[in-house]
């Protein structure tokens, strides 16, 4: 099975420039500058690349989108989302680890192909190793004549807020302000950092690049499915025998995720699956047939997000699932839109009441209502995911729902 991010990760020494070089790190730049920007733009939107941080997408679109120097003179900027904070995911942080030169190169053909000079990577303020591992490749690159000025990329941490991961919400952290999302339009590629055209891309995203640009889009595309090219990390969590970063081509059902690894932890029976971290609805065991592209859990209602798989065995009790989930997004809400701040905050409170032994049947019925009075009344996703999760749990989980929530009389 063909595997692009994880092919050498049994390398000890991957980390450092001489090994990434070894194993053929930085062709991918080299034939980018000799193919031309327009030309590298072409083959990424060939690929079907799609932006892995979770909204899916498309790369080449999202960079083809950036004004020429003729349109709009002046600096443009890349900025790296490396916040990665869904809670289930952890891939971008195996990715920094065991091989940041990959980032680096992607960065760089991404920075000549919209034709930066400045990039950014922004990295969540909790990976510390992973910010002295960054330190560490960028200053062998800089060294090694790979960023020739004027060009320059610099690292930046954040403060520890999940919505710092959201586009907008980072640049605004980026510029000295508080993580607020903006409300687009315009869109960061026409008015970003500091006003300026900016391309924001995941840490997987652009170590994808380098492969697309040496071996083609078509055959890039051709890995995956009709509209998601290539392959993808899963960051596999939870109730299961081996978790860890396992690398697929897209399209792969979820069922062999599972399998490769080791399944259910003790041989007990599956619950369900959260597909792509805590802000996407379940999946029940019965639907591990779902092919895991971006339109696979999109079928089921659901998402592939930036595949943080959580598997849930039958131990689990999904009102307290839910609750996990929703105090999780009532403090990480921003606070700028009303609905969002006081919807996540009495999710948590009723939710905690079925906890504690207080549930009633009808704080279901408030459950419901208050949850479609969330999502699409907010700026950003995280607002809408406020409810979404716990309703789709109520729907497919009803008895758990019901033992927690009775019926009272009188
Ligand atoms: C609440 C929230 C948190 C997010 N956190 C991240 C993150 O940590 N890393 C990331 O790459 N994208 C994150 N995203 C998605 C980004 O807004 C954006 O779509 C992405 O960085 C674009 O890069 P891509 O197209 O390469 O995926 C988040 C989105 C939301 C709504």
């Amino acid at each position: 099975m063909t595997k692009l991010l994880t092919a050498h990760f049994d390398e000890p020494m991957l980390h450092e420039l001489e090994t990434f070089r070894r194993l053929g790190g930085y062709e991918g730049l080299k034939k980018a500058l000799a193919l031309g920007r327009e030309k590298v733009v072409e083959e990424v939107k060939r690929s079907n690349l799609r932006g892995l941080g979770g909204a899916g997408f498309p790369a080449g679109m999202k960079w083809s989108t950036v004004p020429s120097q003729a349109q709009d003179p002046g600096p443009r900027y890349v900025v790296v989302n490396c916040d990665e904070s869904e809670p289930g995911c952890f891939k971008d942080r195996v990715l920094v680890t065991r091989a940041p030169h990959a980032l680096i190169e992607g960065l760089l053909v991404a920075m000549y192909a919209v034709d930066s000079e400045q990039g950014f990577i922004f990295i969540r303020g909790e990976y510390g190793v992973q910010h002295r591992i960054l330190q560490k490749a960028l200053s062998e690159a800089r060294a090694a004549g790979l960023i020739p000025a004027p060009s320059s990329i610099d690292l930046m941490r954040g403060g520890g807020a999940y919505i710092s991961g959201l586009d907008t919400a980072l640049l605004e952290t980026m510029e000295g302000k508080k993580a607020w999302p903006r409300q687009p339009p315009p869109f960061p590629t026409a008015k970003g950092l500091l006003g300026r055209p900016t391309v924001v891309n995941n840490v997987e995203t652009l170590c994808m690049v380098p492969h697309i640009v040496l071996k083609g889009g078509d055959w890039f595309a051709k890995l995956g499915t009709a509209k998601s090219g290539g392959t993808f990390l899963f960051s596999i969590s939870g109730h299961v025998e081996r978790p860890g970063v396992y690398e697929f081509p897209m399209g792969t059902p979820l069922k062999e995720i599972l399998a490769a690894a080791g399944g259910v932890k003790g041989g007990r029976k599956l619950k369900a699956v959260i597909p792509g971290g805590v802000s996407t609805p379940v999946l029940t065991a019965d639907e591990l047939d779902t092919p895991m592209d971006f339109e696979g859990p999109r079928a089921k209602g659901t998402f592939l997000g930036a595949g943080g798989v959580i598997v849930l065995d039958e131990t689990a009790d999904m009102v307290m699932v839910a609750h996990n989930i929703e105090r999780f997004l009532a403090h990480e809400s921003c606070g700028q839109c009303t609905p969002c701040r006081q919807g996540s905050y009495w999710h948590e409170r009723i939710l905690e009441r079925g906890l504690s032994g207080g549930g009633t049947a009808e704080d279901l019925a408030t459950l419901e209502r208050a949850g479609e009075n969330i999502t699409g009344k907010v700026i950003c996703a995280l607002g809408d995911t406020v409810g979404v999760v716990t309703r789709a749990l109520m729907k497919k989980f009803p008895e758990d729902f019901k033992a927690r929530f009775p019926e009272r009389r009188g």
